[in-house]
């Protein structure tokens, strides 16, 4: 199988590609990443002699063209994926997640190629603190931020595609990954390294904000089973029943690393900043036999913090770039 993967030196395409490298040897993987800030070449040195690497993007149509025509299936995960920066200057948002897509979309109709594509449960809004329910397939789009707008238009770029051009696509949307070679300005990493720095994680607003954590492998074993059985044309909610408030995520950071829980400091809050995300995977778990492997979330992020521990030389070349535009934000909505 000839398998073309997009944002592949992203944080949850570079997993995948290491999965997939792994465990099915008799998958021929070509990459297609731009390499943005988000993108990290390094991310994929285990992997780089058993994987090809294309330097481009996927708005390109030309480039587009000519890898989908050699491709059996694609996988799309490339994306500017970044509330805080999506509020801040929306256009490359608009611009990778909408045309992008669009551009992949329209190549994979004219070659009848596979295609899967990645998307996220922020498209769904969000749900207040004490509401018990949790977003499912029948969940009607409300999204809040530039980031989940774009992304919820390319989902529906992706559904009218299927049923107008027949396109075999199946899409899937899940929740907060964590794990390794996640970029440093997102919130795990952020606190981490804040704390391995000898500083202060920083929480937004109250720090009551709800995530539904999942492991980044967990997600990308879910998306294999999508490709291996899915049904053409559907929709299927990945999530690992991970809901933590972003305070206790910062105190068990702080408690893994040996400092005190309340070693932490409130900064002002994301603007529109959604209250709580929750899945109810349910058909996934019955239709395709998917679980989670990584079900004690504290065992998950102990095992993230000594990746981070053992592995500065990837990500402190990132730190004080992504400090400074976080100390700018601050100062912005002070
Ligand atoms: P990331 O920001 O870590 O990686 C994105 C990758 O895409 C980078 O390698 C970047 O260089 C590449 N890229 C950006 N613009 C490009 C372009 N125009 N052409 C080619 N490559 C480009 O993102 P991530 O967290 O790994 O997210 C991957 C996908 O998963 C995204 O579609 C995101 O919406 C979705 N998603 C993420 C999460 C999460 O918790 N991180 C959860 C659900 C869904
Ligand atoms: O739900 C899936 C989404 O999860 C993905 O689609 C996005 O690509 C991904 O970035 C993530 O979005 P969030 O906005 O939830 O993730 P982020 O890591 O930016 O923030 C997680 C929570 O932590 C959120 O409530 C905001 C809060 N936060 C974040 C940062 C960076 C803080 O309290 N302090 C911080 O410093």
């Amino acid at each position: 199988m000839r398998l073309l993967v997009t944002g592949g030196a992203g944080f949850i395409g570079a997993n995948f590609v290491h999965q997939t490298v792994t465990e099915r040897p008799d998958v021929r993987v070509t990459v297609l990443d731009a390499l943005t800030y988000a993108g990290n070449r390094a991310s994929l040195d285990p992997v780089t002699d058993r994987i090809e690497f294309v330097h481009g993007d996927v708005t390109d149509v030309q480039v587009v063209d000519r890898l989908v025509a050699d491709s059996d299936a694609v996988v799309h995960f490339a994306a500017e994926s970044h509330n805080d920066n999506s509020l801040a200057d929306p256009w490359p948002f608009v611009h990778t997640n909408v045309v992008g897509t669009y551009a992949l979309l329209e190549a994979v109709r004219r070659y009848d190629v596979r295609y899967h594509h990645i998307s996220t449960d922020e498209v769904y809004g969000d749900l207040a603190l004490d509401d018990p329910a949790r977003f499912t397939e029948q969940t009607a789009y409300n999204p809040s931020s530039p980031y989940s707008s774009t992304k919820a238009s390319s989902d529906m770029l992706v559904r009218a595609w299927t049923r107008s051009f027949g396109i075999r696509a199946t899409l899937s949307n899940c929740s907060n990954n964590y794990g390794p070679y996640q970029h440093v300005e997102k919130f795990i990493p952020r606190q981490i390294t804040n704390v391995l720095d000898g500083g202060r994680p920083k929480l937004y607003g109250a720090g009551a904000n709800v995530r539904d954590w999942i492991h980044v492998d967990d997600h990308n074993r879910a998306v294999w089973e999508i490709l291996d059985r899915g049904a053409i044309g559907e929709t299927y909610l990945i999530g690992a029943d991970g809901e933590a408030d972003n305070r206790t995520v910062v105190e068990t950071v702080l408690e893994i690393l040996g400092r005190d829980r309340a070693d932490f400091d409130f900064v002002p809050d994301r603007p529109g900043h959604d209250l709580r995300y929750a899945i109810d995977s349910t058909r996934l778990r019955t239709e395709l036999g998917w679980a989670p492997r990584f079900r004690d979330f504290r065992a998950g992020l102990e095992a993230t913090v000594a990746w981070y521990r053992d592995n500065e030389a990837w990500w402190r070349p990132q730190k004080a770039a992504t400090e400074a535009i976080y100390a700018n934000n601050e100062q912005d909505l002070e």
